[in-house]
């Protein structure tokens, strides 16, 4: 979340408990993340224009409908996206307070129109929707998997709690898209101040984070789960030695705010109603506030952990880029170590370190994301806000490359 820098104070509460980093929690550590260079392999290519899809409407954090399976679904031919918007009444800053779910057609995968928002709103969970996932059940059935972010009646206040809906969509050549049967709206999951940092527990000036559910299947053991960005619970921040690793400088004052992870959960039932927290996944304590939108894409016996993250999210003392970030490891609950070295995977262009964000890795290595800002071809300052073009990205071991680029919001089966 960009621009997201909040002022409050917060209370000093009593050391009751510690954070919950286990010996064994891999880390991204400060060692790590030094010395990130942009390369071709890990830089996109420029953006001087794009198709605004729709006009009237931001548009950022996409997700295409999935199977259960992982594989990219499609109802009646058409593939389906889903997306946070918001009417463009609202500044381009002020998004992230009215933002709402639409979804999005396309017939060859590329040339998307909009669709409506498939849930009512008034029965939605949160004062507006983050980001999230979508799986459809061989039945028809659509688990919509968002981010309540704050509460109905009390304004766009912080508290992220995971929840999901479900409906069914079907398209006729008369009527185009409808949605019906829509469900109810669950709450999945609350940060439990010991996995997973609460609101209460946040210090620093960086917004907390208990969002973004990404659904997963494990596709050996069937078993399935929800993998979120969260930060490390606790009410001491303390940096272990495995947190830092061997730099030469002595971590500045502040550092241990910084505390993002990546949080998994797993399903306890086949209707995808009730989750258990598991340990994190992942943890950037020390380094980075925010990982976000993890989410995992298996290739044989290799698994990878993708998260997005800031260049202002990075603790003290420690550089990067707005980027994809990747980490290595031989099972789901493996020893992730970063990809590239320092984890890096794609980065913007040097003369635009802004111009996409929300990048997701999908089946076959095609890389979704959005256009944020850039500089047009007359050197001119512009918002976006719609689908950026497709990467490929191509993965092999531990290491990436981006290999070429495709349509805006190019995705296929
Ligand atoms: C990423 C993000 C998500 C969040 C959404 C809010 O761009 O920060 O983590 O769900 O944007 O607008």
């Amino acid at each position: 979340l960009s621009a997201f820098i909040l002022t409050g104070t917060f209370a000093q509460l009593p050391t009751t408990s510690h954070a919950a980093s286990t010996d064994d929690t891999p880390v991204w550590s400060r060692e790590d993340a030094q010395n990130f260079t942009l390369t071709d392999e890990n830089t996109a290519p420029n953006i001087d224009s794009f198709t605004d899809v729709a006009p009237d409407y931001w548009i950022w954090d996409t997700w295409p409908l999935r199977n259960r399976d992982g594989s990219i679904a499609k109802i009646n031919g058409y593939y389906v996206q889903f997306a946070l918007t918001a009417s463009k009444e609202y500044t381009w800053g002020g998004r992230h307070d009215h933002a709402e779910i639409r979804y999005f057609y396309s017939k060859n995968g590329k040339d998307w129109e909009m669709g409506t928002v498939p849930y009512d709103t008034d029965k939605a969970l949160g004062y507006r929707q983050w980001a999230g996932s979508a799986m459809m059940e061989k039945d028809g059935t659509i688990h919509l998997f968002y981010t309540a972010a704050g509460r109905k009646d009390e304004g766009p206040t912080f508290e992220q709690r995971l929840a999901k809906t479900t409906f069914e969509m079907d398209y006729d050549n008369k009527e185009g898209f409808q949605v019906t049967n829509n469900g109810d709206h669950q709450i999945l999951a609350e940060a439990d101040g010991e996995y997973y940092e609460t609101q209460e527990q946040k210090t620093g000036s960086i917004i907390y984070s208990f969002r973004d559910p990404w659904f997963f299947q494990h596709p050996e053991t069937g078993e399935e789960y929800i993998i979120f960005e969260g930060n490390t619970g606790g009410d001491e921040k303390t940096l272990e030695e495995k947190h830092i690793g061997d730099v030469d400088e002595d971590v500045p004052a502040g550092a241990e705010d910084y505390n993002g992870n990546v949080g998994i959960a797993k399903a306890e039932n086949e209707d995808l109603t009730e989750f258990e927290l598991m340990p994190p996944l992942l943890e950037a304590n020390g380094v980075n506030q925010q990982l976000e939108r993890p989410h995992v894409v298996q290739k044989g016996d290799d698994y990878y952990l993708f998260t997005i993250s800031h260049q202002f999210t990075f603790a003290p003392g420690l550089e990067g880029p707005d980027g994809l970030y990747g980490f290595h490891a031989n099972s789901l609950f493996g020893d992730y170590e970063p990809m590239n070295d320092t984890g890096l995977v794609i980065a913007n262009p040097a003369e635009d370190p802004f111009q996409a964000y929300s990048w997701a890795v999908l089946p076959h290595g095609q890389v979704i994301s959005f256009v944020n800002e850039y500089h047009d071809e007359n050197g001119n300052f512009q918002q976006g806000g719609s689908f950026a073009p497709t990467l490929k990205l191509k993965l092999k071991g531990d290491t990436s490359e981006i290999k070429r680029e495709m349509g805006e919001g190019e995705i296929h089966g």
